[in-house]
C-alpha cells in the first residue's frame, strides 16, 4: 500500500463513495404511498370550514402517531420544518417590535422564522458542552421586548432545557424547541421537543426519518394547536366561520402536507428508534476510536440526556497536533472522509443580518416604528459560537444509516495516516 497522504499524491484511504440514502424506504412505505395514489386523494385539505380543514386521513393518522411516539397531546403537520417553525412563532403571537432569543449556531431557518413574523432575532451564545443555547447568555439578553426563547437541540443532543424552561417561566416567555436534528432524543426521561411549549420536527430528506419534505409541531397547548391549524391552511378565510377560542384574526399560508408524504411518514416514524440505535452504535464506535487521538475530542453526552447524532461534532485541539484545522480537514477530505470544518457560519454574520435588509429596502423589521432599538449583530457577539466555527469544531455525518463500522475504521485509518505523515504535511505550510 502506498503510504503517502492523498493530499500529497498518494492513494486515498476511502476509495468508494458514501451511500446516498439515509433511511430505509421499503415495502411499508411503498404500500402506504400506493394506497394513496390508487385512492386518488393526493391531498385531503380544503381551506373552508368542515372536516377537510384539518387535512386527509393520512395526515391525521401521522399526527396521531406523532402524539403516541412523543407522548404528547397534539401534533400538527406542516410541509417543512421551516414552515412549522414559522407557524410556531406565529402561534406564539410574535409580531413587529417583539424580540425572540435564539441560537447563533444553527441552520438558517431557525431564525428566519422570527423574521417571517416581522420580529427581531436576538442571538445568544451556545455553551460548549451541549451546543444548545447558553442559559446565562439568554438571561443577559432578556428585555421587556422578549416574547420567546427558541432553542435548538443541535446535532441530536438536548439543550439545557430545564434551565431554559425555568427562565421562560420566570419571565413569562414561550419556550420553543427546534428539534429538527434530535427526534427521539431523551432529556431526563422525556422526549426532546416536548419540554418547551412547542417542539418542531423535520421530515426532510437528510433527516433521520423523512418524507422528502415535511415538518411537525408537537404541543400540549390547546390554544397553540388551534392557531397552528389556522396558519397552516389559509386561516383568514375560516376565522368567524369556525369555532375557536380567542383568536381575533389570523393570516394563514399553504403549509399543508400531502397525503402521499404523510402516508410515507407513518412507517418512517415506526423506524425512528431503529435508525437512532444505528446512529448511536456507529457514534459509540467512533468515540472509542477517537480515544487514541488526544487532539480530537468526542461529543459529550450529559447525564440524563441521550444523543441521536444527526451529526457527530468533534473538538479539534490545534495545539496538540501542531497543524491547523483547515489543513487537517483538507488532508482528511483528500483521503475521502466526509467531514466539515465547523458547522454553519454564526447566523448573525450572514449578509441578511449584516445588511439588515429583509423585506424591500426600507429596513423592515429592524427600523420598524414599533422597534426603537439598534440590534447588535457584530462580530464578537457570541464568542463560543465563533470559536467553534472558526477554530475548534469539526463535524462528520458518518454515523447514519446505511454506514457502519467500515466508515468508522476508514475515519480512524485516515487520522492515523495523517499522524504518521505529519512532518511531510507540515512542510506544505512552509
Ligand atoms: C435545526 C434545523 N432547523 C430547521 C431546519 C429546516 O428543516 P426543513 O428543511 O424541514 O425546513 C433544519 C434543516 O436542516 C435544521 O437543521
Amino acid at each position: 500500500m502506498n503510504d503517502a497522504l492523498a493530499i500529497l499524491g498518494g492513494e486515498p484511504v476511502k476509495k468508494d463513495i458514501y451511500p446516498i440514502h439515509t433511511t430505509i424506504i421499503d415495502d411499508a412505505e411503498e404500500k402506504e404511498a400506493i394506497e394513496v395514489l390508487r385512492g386518488g386523494h393526493l391531498s385531503g385539505f380544503s381551506a373552508r370550514p368542515g372536516d377537510r380543514f384539518l387535512g386527509g386521513l393520512k395526515v391525521k393518522e401521522l399526527e396521531d402517531r406523532f402524539c403516541e411516539y412523543f407522548r404528547i397531546e397534539n401534533a400538527v403537520t406542516f410541509n417543512s420544518a421551516t414552515s412549522a417553525l414559522h407557524g410556531a412563532i406565529s402561534a406564539a403571537k410574535i409580531g413587529p417590535g417583539d424580540e425572540v432569543i435564539t441560537s447563533s449556531y444553527t441552520m438558517s431557518a431557525t431564525s428566519s422564522s422570527i423574521l417571517h413574523q416581522n420580529a427581531i432575532p436576538i442571538f445568544a451564545d451556545i455553551e460548549d458542552r451541549t451546543y444548545g443555547l447558553d442559559p446565562v447568555s439568554v438571561r443577559d439578553r432578556i428585555t421587556e421586548r422578549t416574547k420567546a426563547i427558541l432553542t435548538v437541540n443541535l446535532f441530536g443532543h438536548p439543550s439545557r432545557l430545564n434551565e431554559l424552561k425555568e427562565l421562560a417561566d420566570r419571565y413569562n416567555l414561550v419556550l420553543v424547541e427546534d428539534n429538527a436534528q434530535a427526534p427521539g432524543a431523551l432529556y431526563h426521561g422525556q422526549r426532546t421537543g416536548t419540554i418547551g411549549q412547542m417542539g418542531i420536527q423535520s421530515l426532510n430528506y437528510h433527516k433521520t426519518i423523512q418524507t422528502g419534505e415535511g415538518g411537525v409541531v408537537i404541543t400540549n397547548d390547546k390554544k397553540m394547536v388551534e392557531h397552528l391549524q389556522l396558519v397552516r391552511n389559509h386561516g383568514e378565510v375560516v376565522i368567524g366561520k369556525i369555532e375557536h377560542d380567542d383568536i381575533i384574526n389570523v393570516l394563514g399560508w399553504n403549509y399543508r402536507l400531502t397525503e402521499v408524504q404523510a402516508a410515507i411518514g407513518i412507517p418512517q416514524l415506526a423506524k425512528l428508534d431503529y435508525f437512532n440505535s444505528i446512529r448511536q452504535k456507529i457514534a459509540g464506535q467512533l468515540t472509542n476510536e477517537l480515544k487514541q487521538f488526544d487532539f480530537l475530542g468526542p461529543p459529550i453526552v450529559e447525564e440524563g440526556s441521550t444523543h441521536v447524532y444527526y451529526l457527530y461534532p468533534i473538538r479539534f485541539h490545534e495545539d496538540r497536533i501542531g497543524i491547523s484545522r483547515s489543513l487537517f480537514a483538507k488532508a482528511m477530505k483528500a483521503e475521502g472522509i466526509s467531514l466539515s470544518e465547523g458547522y454553519m457560519r454564526p447566523i448573525y454574520l450572514e449578509p441578511l443580518y449584516q445588511k439588515k435588509v429583509v423585506y424591500g429596502n426600507r429596513g423592515c423589521p429592524f427600523s420598524c416604528p414599533f422597534y426603537d432599538r439598534e440590534v447588535n449583530y457584530k462580530e464578537g457577539l457570541c464568542l463560543t459560537t465563533e470559536l467553534l466555527y472558526n477554530k475548534e469544531m469539526i463535524t462528520t455525518d458518518i454515523c447514519k444509516y446505511p454506514n457502519s463500522e467500515k466508515e468508522v475504521e476508514e475515519f480512524a485509518t485516515a487520522v492515523k495516516k495523517i499522524i504518521k505523515n505529519l512532518s511531510s504535511l507540515k512542510k506544505l505550510c512552509e
